[in-house]
């Protein structure tokens, strides 16, 4: 799995970044999640009477003996920004196309604005995709292109220019209007793409990769577009990526998949704080797991005796969990502090010799060989007026954290 990269676009400072505890401003920026819509309270997911603008209930999808979804069943609500997300071949696209109507559930039943489409076709659908593979025309021109969907529909030819000047404006693409696609670079094609999408005006709007193409930097900036437009037309829009990034980025939710199950599905915050499994903690940024068994519950605090380390863990969570179970201590590295010197609190607190350091400008990132031959990462800010002396190769060091900031997990 690929590590979160420092942020390298400007569009994240922006965003209203939530990260409980005492984690330093360098971390939050590098991997946690923004709160989407910070302000507005968003969060119709909460709301037990509020009907989902799509549903998916017990779908399966099989190809021949394969399984490519398993069983899933899924709410996403009006005006999300809702984010599949999961490995090659976990079933993204699959789960997209049949809702776009593309391919057919084996079992199960989809649901749009009430009414059961799984046998309408697509073109009855209230719904657009973008796919991974543009599928543009070679022989039509940019605005040709956007403009076909409208003109299938028998739209009238003064609306649809308008409409297409609007998509082409929204992707900045009126400087290519006349050209064909084999005249554009492969971002620019994936814009063409979109802008067909975004003109149609669909009431849900399906991006598979929409942004696969385009190199991290224009892709930062993509990625606020497609907020921008998001929010100002009012449209959900369902986003496939493989980028744990730029679905912490721009969602409101994130349903992360494993192998045609959804492994789980919560807002990007709850994620990145509250993961479910280690397969999921792994799956977003970094995350140090520590193996061990539960030999102690009360008040709420659960003790976990190291597996191969010596030493006992305290940890506060809800979890349920009982004496002599194994679980995994799942803590994010930004949560775990490195000192050269023992720290006063002996709870929580292992040594280790430091391993390798990774320096990234504000904060360095410490991997430290502990007890047990595992690497243990940890983040540390690199404030100029820090009286600390510096950490480097070799050095003997301890790494303590609070007992509020692990997740207990249990698969
Ligand atoms: N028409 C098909 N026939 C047989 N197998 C298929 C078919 N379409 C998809 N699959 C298989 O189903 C699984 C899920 O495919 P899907 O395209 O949904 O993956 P994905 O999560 O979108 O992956 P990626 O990130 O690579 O696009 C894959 O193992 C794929 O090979
Ligand atoms: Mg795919």
């Amino acid at each position: 799995m690929q590590g979160p990269a420092p942020s390298s676009n400007a569009t994240d400072a922006h965003f209203n970044l939530t990260s409980g505890g005492a984690t330093p401003p360098q971390s939050q920026t590098r991997s946690g999640p923004r709160t989407f819509a910070p302000q507005s309270g968003f969060a119709p997911w909460k709301n037990p009477i509020k009907p989902p603008i799509v549903r998916f209930e017990n779908v399966t999808k099989r190809f021949g003996d394969f399984v490519a979804v398993n069983n899933c069943t899924l709410d996403i609500y009006e005006r999300e920004f809702f984010a599949l997300l999961g490995p090659s071949g976990c079933g993204k696209s699959t789960l997209l196309r049949m809702l776009a109507g593309f391919e057919r559930p084996t079992e199960g039943r989809i649901i749009v604005e009430g009414q059961d489409i799984t046998d309408l076709p697509p073109y009855e659908r209230p719904v657009n995709m973008m796919f991974q593979s543009y599928a543009l025309f070679p022989h039509m021109t940019v605005e040709s292109n956007i403009g076909f969907g409208l003109r299938q529909e028998g739209m009238a030819k003064s609306e649809i220019d308008i409409r297409v000047d609007q998509a082409m404006a929204m992707v900045e693409l009126m400087p290519f209007a006349k050209r064909k696609p084999n005249q554009l670079s492969g971002g620019q094609q994936q814009r063409v793409a979109l802008a067909r999408a975004i003109a149609k005006k669909p009431r849900i709007m399906l991006l598979d990769e929409p942004l696969g193409a385009l190199d991290k930097r224009l892709r930062g900036q993509a990625q606020f577009e497609l907020m921008r437009i998001q929010e100002s037309t009012g449209t959900t829009f369902i986003i496939v990526t493989h980028d744990q990034e730029e679905a912490m980025t721009v969602s409101s939710r994130i349903a992360v998949m494993d192998k045609g199950i959804i492994a789980q599905v919560a807002t990007p915050g709850d994620i990145y704080e509250y993961p479910g499994s280690r397969y999921v903690a792994n799956f977003i940024g970094d995350v140090n797991i520590l193996e061990g068994k539960v030999s102690a519950v009360s008040d709420g605090v659960i003790d976990i005796a190291w597996a191969d380390g010596p030493g006992t863990f305290k940890t506060r969570s809800a979890e349920n969990v009982t004496v002599g179970q194994q679980v995994w201590l799942a803590l994010r590295p930004e949560k775990m502090r490195i000192t050269h010197d023992k720290p006063e609190q002996s709870e929580n607190a292992i040594s280790g010799k430091v391993d390798d350091v990774g320096y990234l400008g504000s904060i360095s990132h410490y991997h430290v060989r502990v007890a047990n031959g595992q690497r243990v990462t940890a983040l540390r800010a690199n404030s100029a007026q820090s009286f600390e002396r510096a950490i480097t190769w070799e050095d003997q060091v301890w790494l303590q954290w609070p007992a509020d900031t692990g997740v207990v997990l249990t698969k």
